[in-house]
C-alpha cells in the first residue's frame, strides 16, 4: 500500500484547524500510520525544504515552517501521493480547486496549511525525516 507525508503547517494549528483538516482527511480513505506534533529549527526546516535551498521563497518558507508547532502525518492509501495531492490542491490555493484543503483555509502560497509530498520516492524520503524505520515498524506490527 502506498504512503505519503503530510504536514499541517503552522498556519493549521494557528486558527485550530487540525481536527478539520484530520476530519477531511480521514473522511477521504486515508489511514492514519503516525502522526506527531514537533517544533522544527530553522535549520531542521532547511534541511527538510533542502531540495529548495536556492530558490527565492526558501528563506521565507523556512522561517514560517519553523515559527511554530507543525504534525507531520504518515498516510496511507491506494494511490496515497496523488490522491493526497488532489485532497490538498494546488500550492497557491486562489488556484486550488473548489472544497480542497488550501481553498478552504489556505491564506496564500507561502502559508498553504498543508504539504504533501510529490512523489514515492520523496515521499519516503520525507518519511525518513520525522519518522525512524523502528518507530514506524512498531506503529503497524
Ligand atoms: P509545500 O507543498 O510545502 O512544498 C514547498 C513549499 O514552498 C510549498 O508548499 C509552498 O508553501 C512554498 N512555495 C512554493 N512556491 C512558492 C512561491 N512561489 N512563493 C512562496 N512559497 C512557495
Amino acid at each position: 500500500m502506498e504512503r505519503t507525508l503530510a504536514i499541517l503547517k503552522p498556519d493549521c494549528l494557528r486558527k485550530n484547524l487540525i481536527g478539520a483538516v484530520i476530519k477531511q482527511i480521514e473522511e477521504s480513505g486515508f489511514k492514519i500510520i503516525s502522526m506527531k506534533l514537533v517544533r522544527l529549527t530553522k535549520a531542521e526546516a532547511e534541511g527538510f525544504y533542502e531540495v529548495h535551498r536556492g530558490r527565492p521563497f526558501f528563506e521565507d518558507l523556512t522561517v514560517f515552517m519553523s515559527s511554530g508547532a507543525c504534525v507531520p502525518i504518515v498516510l496511507e492509501k491506494e494511490n496515497a501521493v496523488a490522491d493526497f495531492r488532489k485532497l490538498i490542491g494546488a500550492t497557491d490555493p486562489a488556484e486550488a480547486d473548489e472544497g480542497t484543503v488550501r481553498k478552504l483555509y489556505a491564506d496564500s502560497k507561502g502559508e498553504n496549511i498543508v504539504h504533501g509530498s510529490d512523489s514515492v520516492e520523496n515521499g519516503k524520503i520525507e518519511i525518513a525525516y520525522f519518522f525512524p524505520g523502528s518507530e514506524l515498524a512498531r506503529m503497524t506490527a
